[in-house]
């Protein structure tokens, strides 16, 4: 019988519309407004029409996902059997991809539903399964209705749901599908423009002279030189002749912000002649970077990053991880917010396509996206996957604060530190120079959370518990490098040491005990809440169980620097990163030279051994009307375990296998 009345076909539709759910049926995701770092900016309008074509992905399960930690332990304590056995990285990817049973499962499961076999197509690194369907196939096959969602501050449009079903047998096999709870681009709109927040650009200040005798001492709570900082953690030059691994290039990551020849040339010629003109960076660019540039053009990062870096390592060499084109790090997309996803894919090509957390490669919101079709100078290549090897040190002063990227985003890239570790890199980042609080202006005014604006603002990618953060410390004016530092707080710029405890993730075990000891000995006297849940209670400032921020700490003010052919000072933990990791990259030459290997994480090692760190007891990280935390005796979040004793972290680094 043929049916042509549209009365009759819209009872139809809604009858179909409401057909049960079968019993042997469960939902897999629903659409959660009161979870943190929600979707709620997401407002939804017309359903889809039902022959629009989705693109489908359904994220398989990673097998072990949670073993990652223990793993990452099992290489990384100083008391496990395994220290120092890291892992290849086809190892990383076979134990996190999904077993052969997950594939077959899902497989027949798509091929039963009518979604044939030779549509399906499945990723390299295994992770996810993708397909095309019409609107009407998926909404069967979830048993869901599809709507478009805009994106109240971006005007972004996507395709998705506000909850979906699967076969029971299914649902342990898969991670997540989209469009799903999370949607998949549709088609967008104009937006206000956002600057990318990174936190690339170190305070500067005019220098108050050149210093007359680059070896002397005396004027370093004016000018740090590499001779202070030389003196300040006890580690001598290396012999500029020295035969050095080919091996052990300490990476630096940029974005945004280029090094100049002149300037390193200039710095090499007044603080290290040693270091011949020409030295540079071996270039890992990626998706259309760029560096070095002229003179008129020079980043205080990256000059800051290598002129700091240099006099305590050469004639290692350093390797520079420039990412993405003009466009991207200039911050020409408003939309593309986040950050070290195309770093992740060029040193781990499996990266690029990884699920995790609910999402599969990069975010088409989020990330740069390439071939570039956005403006005539933008990279017009794929983009790069697998294209470098991660170094065995990694410095990044780098960040944003957790609270401006989604919780899955943050995770799936917190996962990603901790499988470098796993493959023995050691990452250190900048803890932030805004204290406890935010950048000004982010959310709110002051940069602070919860509804009074008076919540601490961790940072990102600092939360993640598997990487390295650096703090800042300071010598005050008439203080020698011989006595001992104080947290960097300068409240005219309002800089001072990044430190907190996430709202993300959980403190991990072997800082338990650290930030325990610390609570008691030392309770900072604020109110505080539980589980990230900032919104919840009255008055709480900070997160009792969130990971503490930072690790470690180093010099972050008043560094002698060259930019744009000036002579000026800066300050940052922008500094304190890559200070840190210099001598962590020297230990690490030391090591290769007794046949030993890479470090790999080494906050587990440190947090046992917080007796070669030189303790800082002295200065706050105010923040958000408070004066913030206080450096005290032990772990502390503004210094961490403090900064480094080099002779002692050699020695212990040296004693491990
Ligand atoms: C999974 O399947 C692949 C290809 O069919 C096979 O090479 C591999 O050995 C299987 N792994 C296990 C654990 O069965
Ligand atoms: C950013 O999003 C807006 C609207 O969502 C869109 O019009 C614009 O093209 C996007 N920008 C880029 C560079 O993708
Ligand atoms: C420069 O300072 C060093 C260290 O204090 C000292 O040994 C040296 O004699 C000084 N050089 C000159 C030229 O004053
Ligand atoms: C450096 O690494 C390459 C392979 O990446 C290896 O062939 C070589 O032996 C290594 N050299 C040293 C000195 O370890
Ligand atoms: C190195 O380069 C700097 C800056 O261009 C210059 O001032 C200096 O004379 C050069 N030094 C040598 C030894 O060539
Ligand atoms: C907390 O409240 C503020 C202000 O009402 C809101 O903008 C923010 O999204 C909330 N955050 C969370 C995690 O619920
Ligand atoms: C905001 O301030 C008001 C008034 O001081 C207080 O009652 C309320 O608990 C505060 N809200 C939060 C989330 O701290
Ligand atoms: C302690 O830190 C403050 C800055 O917070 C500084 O002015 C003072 O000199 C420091 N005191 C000592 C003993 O280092």
């Amino acid at each position: 019988m043929r049916v042509s009345s549209s009365a009759l076909l819209a009872t139809l539709l809604a009858v179909a519309a409401a057909k049960p759910v079968p019993e042997t049926h469960v939902v897999h995701e629903k659409r959660d407004v009161a979870h943190r770092f929600t979707t709620s900016r997401w407002v939804k309008r017309d359903r889809l029409e039902k022959d629009t074509v989705l693109p489908v992905r359904v994220g398989l399960k990673q097998q072990n996902l949670h073993n990652g930690a223990e793993w990452l332990m099992d290489v990384s304590h100083p008391q496990s059997p395994n220290f120092g056995r890291h892992w290849t990285q086809d190892e990383v990817i076979a134990k996190f991809s999904p077993s052969n049973e997950t594939l077959t499962t899902v497989r027949d499961w798509l091929v039963k539903n009518g979604i044939s076999d030779r549509r399906i197509t499945h990723s390299d690194n295994k992770a996810w399964f993708a397909f095309d369907a019409t609107t009407e196939e998926v909404e069967d096959l979830l048993h869901t209705q599809y709507h478009e969602f805009e994106h109240s501050s971006t005007g972004n449009y996507v395709a998705a749901c506000d909850q979906y079903h699967v076969p029971k047998h299914i649902q342990e096999h898969i991670d997540f599908i989209s469009p799903g709870v999370k949607g998949a681009n549709l088609r967008k709109r104009d937006s206000k423009k956002a600057k990318r927040g990174l936190r690339g650009s170190p305070a500067r200040k005019q220098a108050p002279f050149m210093p007359k005798n680059v070896s002397s001492l005396a004027t370093c709570d004016q000018v740090v030189t590499p001779a202070c900082i030389q003196a300040l953690y006890k580690i001598a030059p290396n012999d500029p002749h020295a035969k050095v691994s080919p091996n052990n290039s300490l990476g630096i990551f940029e974005e945004g912000d280029f090094y100049a020849q002149g300037d390193l040339d200039r710095f090499f010629g007044n603080f290290t002649p040693y270091i011949p003109n020409g030295t540079h960076p071996i270039p890992n660019l990626i998706d259309g970077a760029k560096a070095p540039v002229s003179l008129q053009l020079a980043g205080g990062e990256s000059d800051l990053d290598f002129q700091l870096a240099y006099p305590l390592i050469y004639p290692q060499t350093t390797t520079l991880y420039q990412t993405d084109d003009i466009y991207y790090s200039f911050g020409n997309d408003p939309n593309a917010t986040g950050l070290f996803n195309t770093f992740f894919d060029a040193i781990d090509g499996s990266y690029c396509t990884y699920s995790a957390f609910g999402e599969t490669g990069n975010d088409p919101v989020l990330d740069p996206k390439y071939p570039n079709t956005h403006a005539s100078n933008g990279y017009k290549g794929a983009l790069q996957c697998g294209v470098y090897k991660p170094t065995n040190v990694i410095s990044i002063s780098y960040g944003e604060q957790e609270q401006d990227l989604p919780a899955y985003y943050q995770q799936r890239q917190c996962n990603e530190w901790l499988k470098l570790g796993l493959q023995g890199v050691s990452i250190f980042v900048a803890s932030g120079d805004t204290g406890v609080g935010g950048i000004r202006g982010d959310g709110s005014v002051n940069g602070c959370l919860g509804s009074n604006a008076t919540v601490f603002s961790p940072t990102h990618p600092n939360s993640c518990p598997w990487l390295t953060n650096v703090g800042g410390t300071k010598i005050y004016p008439g203080r020698s490098v011989y006595e001992p530092e104080s947290a960097v707080n300068d409240p005219e710029s309002g800089y001072s040491s990044g430190g907190g405890f996430s709202n993300l993730f959980d403190i991990p075990d072997y800082q338990a005990s650290a930030v325990s000891t610390y609570f008691s000995a030392h309770d900072p006297g604020y109110k505080y809440y539980r589980n990230g849940q900032y919104n919840s209670t009255g008055g709480g400032l900070y997160n009792r169980n969130g990971r503490g921020i930072p690790d470690v700490a180093a010099n972050g003010d008043n560094f002698a620097v060259f930019n744009a052919g000036r002579f000026i000072l800066e300050g940052g933990t922008s500094g304190s990163a890559p200070i840190f990791a210099s001598l962590i990259n020297r230990i690490v030459e030391e090591r290769i030279k007794v046949g030993k290997g890479a470090l790999g994480f080494v906050n587990p090692t440190l947090y046992e051994h917080p007796e070669v760190l030189n303790d800082i007891v002295n200065g706050t990280n105010p923040g958000c009307g408070t004066k913030g935390f206080s450096a005290v005796k032990g772990w502390d979040p503004v210094t961490g375990l403090g900064t480094p004793d080099y002779p002692k972290m050699l020695d212990l680094f040296m004693g491990l296998p």
